[in-house]
């Protein structure tokens, strides 16, 4: 079997000296999507800001695509293949959509395939010469997944897609997650607070508390609601 693409060792990071994340260790192979939910506040965004090299890791390790990544930076990761779509969609509002899509390409380096993006994105094509900031939320949404995948990345992070969109467009960017990882093989991590949408994907899904990954399960186990109660700590 392959090594996983993305191996996190006893992570520790914060802000200043306010240490978040708690000796996060898990991995992620490509191919796969793991699911990540917790309660407001536990750090789950923390996680995937110090895995993208936004913060300074206090302790621990991080490997990526065979290299030792933990004190590089953030542009390093992604020319590695470290893809993100931060929560709230942080789409380059004064550029247009074409134009946040080469952003998006330089981060790796080399000429994206922009065509074939906008042929996953219909709606986007349409878009090409808006204005970021003139899109519906949802369409910034989906402005910020092709973005990330204009730089050709091997894994992804995301950080609750679903937050304020459409059901439609929820499932359109679900689909698309599916298929990025069963085949193009791409490794996915997706923090989600909409547990349906994370056990309809995701194999695997890690429980955040406080900081920690207090708990791993399987999508199954997220059907039961009794389950999830226990899993969330309520
Ligand atoms: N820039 C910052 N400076 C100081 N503390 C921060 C900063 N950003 C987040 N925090 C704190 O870190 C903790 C974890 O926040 P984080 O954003 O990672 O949570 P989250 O699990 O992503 O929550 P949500 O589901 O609401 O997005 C919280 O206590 C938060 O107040
Ligand atoms: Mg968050």
């Amino acid at each position: 079997m392959e090594p996983p693409i993305l191996t996190v060792e006893r992570l520790v990071a914060g802000y200043g000296r306010i240490q978040i994340l708690d000796e996060v260790s898990f991995t992620l192979r490509c191919g796969e999507v793991v699911g990540l939910v917790g309660h407001n506040g536990m750090g789950k965004t923390t996680l995937l800001r110090a895995l993208i090299g936004h913060l300074p890791a206090s302790s621990g390790r991080i490997h990526f695509a065979g290299r030792d990544v933990t004190h590089t930076g953030a542009a390093f990761r992604a020319r590695l293949g470290l893809g993100y779509v931060p929560q709230g969609r942080q789409i380059f509002p004064d550029l247009t959509v074409l134009e946040n899509l080469r952003v998006g390409e330089a981060a790796r380096g080399g000429a994206s395939d922009i065509p074939a993006i906008f042929q996953r994105f219909p709606q986007l094509a349409r878009l090409a010469k808006r204005q970021g900031r003139t899109l519906s939320g949802g369409e910034q949404q989906l402005l910020a997944v092709a973005r990330c995948l204009a730089g050709r990345p091997r894994a992804i992070l995301l950080d609750e897609p679903s937050e304020g969109i459409q059901p439609s467009i929820t499932r359109q960017i679900t689909a698309l997650l599916r298929e990025l990882a069963q085949q193009d093989g791409l490794a996915i991590l997706l923090v989600e607070q909409d547990l349906h949408l994370v056990s309809e994907i995701a194999e695997r899904v890690f429980v955040m508390r406080k900081g920690r990954l207090v708990m791993e399960t399987t999508s199954a186990a997220l059907a039961d609601p009794v389950m999830i109660r226990k899993l969330l700590g309520m």
